[in-house]
């Protein structure tokens, strides 16, 4: 296995909105990161990996971007990032920015000179069509929204104010490499590639035989002609000429073919945030389209997923980020077993292969939030949503709210809670989005055992090259709540549930606890009682 450094660091995921803010106007802004970077040190990540800081309309916070160059005034100057960026390396930290080229906002110039007239210069920035075909975008309704000025149509696979980008054009590669360059220029780390597999669009837009948006996405959306062309040249033309990571978010990566994109004779990404585990409870309406899931999927999900990368590729680990439900509310128990269960999903998150990747509020953690009301949420999602089925046939407005209340994006979007003042400590204003009631209990004042125990793991991830770098082998595979697995001297033992389990035999010889969520130490005798959310590292 090749050593890299990307390999062996852990990474942090800022959600800039619901950091910290600074000056009182609820919004989490860049001096609010800077305010906290002793919080990032002293909790020992590698790497930070920024969410976009662009200048936007803000239609889906950030993810539309207006303008590549410039920064959001709402979250601070260009000398705000530059002081970021210096005080963060000075700290041994590096930064990765996000980078959201599968679409610009419709207020892009790009765009607004794009949609002037059918031979703007522009024009072939974007898709076009005057007869739309019968894609659905990702927040519902059409793909396909239609322009004044011309009368024809553009794509959106996501909100309408997020029009996609032509990636056949060389010209708009060309505008993408220079944006690549700009940042990396001014000293970046890599990216984080918003949904990179989407960029390249089938050369003529057919009808889909299903319009469920799980069947469009693995079928029309994803790995579309030219992408991996599209990558290397990427590679070729900025990635080879500085020495920086790169993560790729991969909805319609499938197992089969992840390698295409990470393999590390392919020059492409070094890895992907793959979806399968984020999707897991998806139906093929998507998210609000809940389906139960077991721990046997969970359990498959990551095995298959390390074999899938066998000695060439490399995984991304994550239980959570900006665009899922709490990590401790969707795979561990947020009310009997807050502390235990995010102690334990710890464990996994440091011990298993791949680079860990930890967002803001687990190391705290962090629950769901269930807002009383529709209106308390922000996200243009579950207002599309509600728009386009509430009141209609399928489902009542108070049966979509619990369910929003368990798949939400929100959930992960409410203010981080550094402690138990006003606000928890997030704002000194009014936040943009409520913070979650309960913060007076969940903070990280209340929950240092939490935050030290990731602290522990993440040293002794750095300490022990086995954690970084061994195989991956797991053992009793059929266990119904138990993940157990090897990597090289270590072992870790979960006990993924809210019951007792009595007498399990694990069968190691010999070896010392190294670390337990219940504190347990000295040798784990065979035939061990483990408590509901027990985690166990042992070296043998
Ligand atoms: C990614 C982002 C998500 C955003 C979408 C469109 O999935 O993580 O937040 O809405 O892309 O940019
Ligand atoms: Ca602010």
């Amino acid at each position: 296995m090749q050593k890299k450094w990307w390999k062996e660091a852990v990474m942090y995921q800022v959600y800039p909105r619901s950091f910290k803010d600074s000056n009182g106007d609820g919004i989490g802004d860049l001096p609010g990161i800077l305010e906290k970077v002793d919080h990032l040190v002293e909790l020992g990540i590698d790497i930070v990996w920024l969410g976009p800081i662009y200048d936007s309309p803000n239609d889906d916070n950030g993810y539309d971007i207006r303008d590549y160059y410039k920064i959001h005034s709402e979250f601070g100057t260009m000398e705000d990032f530059d002081l970021l960026l210096k005080t963060l390396h000075f700290r041994g930290i590096k930064l990765i920015m996000d980078l959201v080229v599968n679409h610009t906002s419709d207020e892009h110039e790009w765009f607004m000179e794009a949609r002037k007239s059918k031979d703007n210069p522009y024009r072939d920035y974007y898709h076009w069509t005057d007869e739309p075909n019968n894609y659905i975008s990702y927040f519902g309704g059409s793909a396909w929204e239609q322009t004044e000025e011309t009368g024809s149509y553009y794509l959106h696979l996501f909100t309408k104010k997020q029009p996609d980008l032509n990636w056949s054009n060389p010209k708009v590669r060309k505008e993408v490499y220079e944006i690549m360059k700009f940042w990396l220029d001014k000293g970046v780390d890599g990216f984080r590639m918003d949904v990179i597999s989407l960029i390249a669009k089938p050369e003529v837009f057919k009808n889909s035989p299903s319009t469920d948006l799980k069947f469009l996405i693995e079928n029309h959306y994803a790995n579309g002609p030219g992408i991996h062309e599209y990558l290397q040249e990427m590679y070729r033309e900025v990635l080879q000429f500085y020495d920086v990571m790169t993560v790729g978010e991969g909805p319609g990566i499938t197992k089969a073919h992840a390698l295409n994109y990470v393999s590390s004779d392919r020059n492409e990404l070094n890895m992907i945030f793959q979806l399968d585990l984020m999707f897991m409870d998806f139906g093929p309406m998507g998210k609000f389209d809940y389906r139960p899931f077991t721990f046997q999927d969970f359990k498959r999900c990551w095995m298959e997923w390390d074999m899938a990368m066998k000695d060439n590729g490399w995984n991304n680990i994550f239980l959570d980020n900006h665009d899922f439900p709490r990590m401790v509310s969707r795979f561990g128990n947020d009310s009997l077993f807050r502390i235990e269960s995010a102690k334990l999903l710890a464990m996994l998150l440091l011990t298993f292969r791949g680079t860990p990747c930890i967002y803001q509020g687990s190391e705290m953690g962090m629950t769901n939030v269930a807002f009383s009301s529709l209106d308390d949420y922000d996200d243009v999602e579950i207002h599309n949503f509600k728009r386009e089925h509430i009141p209609g046939d399928r489902i009542s407005e108070a049966e979509f709210l619990k369910i929003v209340h368990r798949q939400a994006r929100d959930n992960a979007r409410t203010p981080v809670q550094w402690d138990d003042s006003e606000n928890a400590g997030f704002t000194e204003g009014e936040p943009w989005i409520k913070v979650n009631p309960n913060y007076k209990e969940v903070n990280l004042d209340t929950s240092r055992e939490i935050f030290d125990f990731y602290k522990r793991l993440i040293s002794f991830r750095k300490s022990y090259t086995d954690l970084v770098y061994a195989d991956l082998e797991v053992y009793d595979v059929e266990h119904p709540q138990i993940f157990f697995y090897r990597r090289g001297i270590y072992f870790t033992i979960l006990n993924m549930s809210d019951k007792v389990i009595l007498k399990y035999r694990h069968g190691i010889d010999s070896g010392i606890v190294l670390m337990s969520t219940h504190n347990r130490k000295g040798f784990p005798q065979n035939n061990i009682d483990l408590n509901p959310w027990e985690g166990i590292l042992i070296k043998n």
